[in-house]
């Protein structure tokens, strides 16, 4: 480790981690710097989800080390939910709750605070991702795809974490949605000084919102930078998914 650590937000090294005979990251590395938006793409079932898991400390690991803001992931640690904010794959909001009560939930579960002061919170949170104070009265079924990303991404911000991890946030909305939820996050990116890891095969996301993207083949991260220097990638992998007809079609009608 020649870099100086307090540049990264997320330092992975060697890790291995699999399930029975599976191998699912075979000694993975990867940094995610302080304040960037990194983009993680790669083969379903590959591993992403598992690698994201992983580092907040929900998969064991075989192997490896995972440092989060300079603290190493391991036993039992102290205020995770105020070091960052999840957006799981299946980010399910809890459908008996309201939007506001959603909201609140991290709060409840990790500070002491005044239902006056939680109402508070809430409401701004809520303005953060683009939502009104009387959306804090509905429930997740009455939610469009595009509000329950947003309200999931509140709950995430509850605490004001410095780091968010997003598991294919733009994954089943429409385009302009995506593209909506895509200037959300690079704007709160922005003004909250956030450090966002993000998984997606959104090719837009990729190259609008992400300071650099990491490639993950074969259980390693097989590539990495500003998506410039991916689409220059020698490895088999890279080529075939960003130079691939489906990804040509879509890079061509972008431009
Ligand atoms: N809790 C688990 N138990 C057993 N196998 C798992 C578990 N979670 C993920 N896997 C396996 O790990 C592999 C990687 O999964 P995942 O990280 O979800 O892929 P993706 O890259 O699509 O997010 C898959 O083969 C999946 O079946
Ligand atoms: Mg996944």
């Amino acid at each position: 480790m020649s870099e100086p650590q307090k540049e990264f937000a997320i330092r992975v090294r060697d890790l291995v981690v699999g399930f029975g005979r599976q191998t699912v990251l075979d000694h993975l590395s990867l940094d995610v710097r302080k304040g960037e938006i990194l983009g993680l793409v790669g083969a379903s079932g590959g591993g992403k989800s598992v690698l994201m898991r992983t580092i907040i400390g929900l998969i064991p690991r075989r192997e490896g080390t995972i440092e989060v803001m300079g603290q190493a992931i391991g036993g039992r640690r102290q205020g995770a939910a105020l070091t960052w904010g999840i957006l799981f794959q299946q980010g399910a909001l809890f459908s008996s709750l309201t939007v506001r009560q959603n909201v609140q939930f991290p709060l409840r579960e990790n500070l002491v605070l005044s239902q006056e002061l939680m109402d508070e919170i809430a409401i701004a949170k809520l303005e953060m991702v683009g939502l009104l104070p009387e959306d804090g009265d509905k429930y997740p079924s009455e939610l469009s795809g595009g509000m329950t990303k947003r309200v999931a991404l509140a709950r995430a911000l509850a605490l004001d974490p410095p780091i968010l991890f997003l598991d294919e946030p733009t994954s089943g909305l429409d385009p302009i949605a995506a593209g909506d939820f895509d200037e959300l996050i690079s704007t709160l990116q922005k003004t909250l000084g956030l450090t966002v890891f993000m998984v997606t095969h959104d090719l837009a996301s990729l190259t609008t919102v992400c300071d650099r993207v990491a490639a993950l083949a074969d259980g390693k991260i097989v590539a990495i930078g500003p998506m410039h220097e991916l689409l220059q990638s020698e490895h088999p992998w890279v080529r075939a998914y960003f130079h691939g007809k489906r990804s040509q079609m879509l890079q061509h009608e972008m431009r």
